[in-house]
């Protein structure tokens, strides 16, 4: 039964594979014996191979030990922990914040938590699928709106006025298109509807806002934004999910989140880690600007090749293909030119939006988004591109 199914996945080119990386994740990898350019990278900022970041990995171990060896309720609560979760409460301007082991399971621990059987889940139609699960996992109702519809969601919000209590969840910077939701609109809606509001920001802190603090920085919102989840996974360079926000929430998550209980802390080396992300991030701008004049570039030699990046206004470009396996193809045809930069399809995205998914990271030099356009253009004119 599993090889049929396997079967039927490579018939249509949803066969999933990986691809072994030897080093670090610098804007340089090799695969397969072969160095190639890394377009594909959550290590937007670079800090995942930063001196610094490594340092304070190492020192941590030495100071507090390989791992942590119990969950944070039973004896795994160190010192670390606290001072990480008191750092990032203050980057993000919140009473209190908790960090989990993953974004993952900081999203389904915290929906879960939150919301019953007897509530509504309303979810921009790109959330990220741990947003989705922590909605299926918690017996909530689940409804969707098109994607950055306000309208839409606001017809759903006048219409289900039976449950106990509604969420609205979003993410900050959408992982698959790179555009970035409307949370103005959302936290008036949100307060008009007496709705809590959650906002993942994964893609977004330490990347947009004056100061890298996230979508809420971006938009100037102080208030409203009930829920701030992130992840030290993607800028931050590192591995851990977490929340802010009230003191209330956070005391709430810390007794009800399932995740969190029953799952063993963060090892120390992490935690040492992430805080010196924080700090790096509060103390230096020019990994940011960097990053941006990198996306800029990048962008516009896109554009002038004629290529439908669809809505980015981010880190994260999707370069439209056709269908699953011309997208493979396409991803194919860049690796063998030195490009890494997979391609995206079905259930990661629909169908007819399968893309390849570039995204951007300070350390790219201007000769490696050169060579990175030079062998785009050269995909375009391939016979399988057909863009
Ligand atoms: C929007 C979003 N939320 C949550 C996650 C999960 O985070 P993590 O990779 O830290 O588990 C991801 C990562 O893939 C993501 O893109």
């Amino acid at each position: 039964m599993l090889q049929k199914e396997l079967g039927e996945l490579k018939s249509k080119g949803l066969f999933r594979e990986m691809k072994e990386i030897s080093g670090m994740q610098g804007p340089l990898v090799v695969i397969d014996n072969r160095e190639v350019i890394l377009l594909s990278s959550n290590n937007y900022l670079g800090l995942a191979s930063h001196p610094e970041v490594i340092k304070a990995q190492i020192e941590a171990a030495k100071e507090f030990g390989a791992g942590a060896s119990a969950s944070r309720l039973i004896s795994g609560n160190m010192i670390l922990h606290e001072r990480l979760e008191k750092k990032i409460a203050d980057f993000k301007g919140t009473e209190a914040a908790i960090i989990f082991t993953t974004g993952y399971m900081a999203n389904i621990g915290t929906i879960s938590a939150l919301m019953g059987e007897k509530d509504l889940v309303i979810c921009d139609k790109l959330n990220h699928a741990s947003i989705i699960d922590g909605v299926r996992l918690s017996g909530a109702a689940l409804r969707t709106y098109p994607h950055k519809n306000v309208e839409r969601l606001e017809d759903i919000l006048k219409k289900e006025i039976s449950y106990k209590k509604k969420l609205i969840v979003t993410d900050g910077v959408f992982s698959m298109d790179g555009d970035v939701a409307p949370l103005s609109e959302l936290v008036r809606i949100a307060e008009t509807y007496d709705a809590i509001l959650m906002l993942d920001d994964a893609h977004a802190t330490g990347v947009i806002g004056k100061n890298g603090k996230g979508t809420c920085e971006h938009f100037g919102i102080k208030e409203g934004v009930h829920v701030q989840m992130g992840t030290f996974s993607k800028a931050l360079g590192n591995l851990g999910g977490f929340v802010a926000g009230s003191k209330v929430l956070i005391d709430y998550i810390r007794n009800k989140a399932r995740s969190f209980i029953y799952s063993t802390a963060l090892p120390p080396a992490i935690v040492g880690g992430c805080i010196k992300a924080i700090e790096i991030i509060e103390k230096d701008n020019s990994l940011r600007e960097k990053l941006w004049s990198n996306v800029a570039r990048f962008r516009d030699a896109l554009l002038k090749l004629d290529f439908n990046i669809m809505e980015t206004e981010s880190q994260i470009i999707p370069i439209r293909t056709r269908d699953a396996s011309l997208t493979m193809k396409s991803a194919e045809f860049l690796l063998k030119n030195g490009i890494f930069a997979p391609g995206i399809r079905p259930p990661t995205v629909p169908k007819a939006k399968c893309r390849i998914r570039a995204s951007l990271m300070a350390t790219h030099t201007d000769e490696h988004i050169d060579k990175a356009v030079e062998v785009f253009k050269r995909l375009k004119s391939e016979p399988h591109s057909k863009f």
